[in-house]
This record gives structure tokens, C-alpha cells and sequence, in this order.
């Protein structure tokens, strides 16, 4: 079983965007699977590169359709994102240093606020640009 299934509740109706949210769910799937294969530090590291570079590929994709279709929640949404990009930079350098107190509570957090994130305000988007023809 997999550490985050994608369920359909995650959808925000614009087929692009899901596409990213699956392929994120995807990442952190990776990242829980070579932490409980007892990858060593150095693949892990680089699964959690891989995570955090799509994160920010995603995080700017979505700011992008925000601000082009003029969404009234863009800079509180990008305020979000940019707190999130700061912790888990934070995480990443405590990892790479190996001080980080628990990687099981860093998969848990990245993964609660994933599926906080989508659900409570990803999809507040979602009809607005939907109804601007954002597919
Ligand atoms: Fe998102
Ligand atoms: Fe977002």
C-alpha cells in the first residue's frame, strides 16, 4: 500500500494540475519507499533533491495560472507556498547535515501537508480557472 494513494477528492478539476499533484504523490511515495528499503543517505538525499525541485516546479506553475487569471487569493496562496519552500528547505539542510531528529516525522509532515495543501487550498482555485478555460 502506498504512503499517499491519490484519491479523487484531490482533484481541482484542471487536468494539468492533477497531473502535478500525481506526480508529487508519486515523489513522496519514493521518498517513503527508499527510507523504508533502508536506503542510505545519499539516495535519499537525492529522492528528497528530486521532491523539492518538482515542488518548486509545481508551486510556480500554480502561481503562474493564479496571477495570469487574476485569482483573488494568489498572494495569500503564494505566501503559503513560500512558508512551505522555506520548511522544507529547513528539513532538507537538517537531513543532508544528519541532524535531522526523525525522517519518519518529515514523510508524515510532507505528506499531511500535501493532502492539506490540495484539499483546503489548491481547490479554491479550481473552479475559478476552470471557468476561465484552464484545463
Ligand atoms: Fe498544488
Ligand atoms: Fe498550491
Amino acid at each position: 500500500m502506498a504512503f499517499l494513494s491519490w484519491r479523487e477528492e484531490f482533484s481541482v478539476g484542471i487536468d494539468r494540475i492533477d497531473q502535478q499533484h500525481r506526480r508529487l504523490v508519486g515523489f513522496l511515495n519514493d521518498l517513503y519507499e527508499a527510507m523504508q528499503a533502508g536506503k542510505g543517505r545519499e539516495t535519499l538525499g537525492k529522492v528528497l533533491g528530486e521532491l523539492l525541485l518538482y515542488t518548486k516546479t509545481h508551486f510556480a506553475a500554480e502561481e503562474q495560472l493564479m496571477k495570469t487569471h487574476g485569482f483573488p487569493g494568489y498572494e495569500d496562496h503564494r505566501a503559503r507556498h513560500e512558508r512551505m519552500t522555506q520548511k522544507v528547505k529547513e528539513l532538507s539542510e537538517q537531513f543532508r547535515a544528519g541532524t535531522l531528529a526523525s525522517p519518519i516525522q518529515m514523510t508524515n509532515f510532507l505528506k499531511d501537508w500535501l493532502a492539506k495543501h490540495i484539499l483546503e487550498t489548491d481547490k479554491q482555485y479550481g473552479p475559478f480557472l476552470a471557468a476561465r478555460g484552464v484545463k
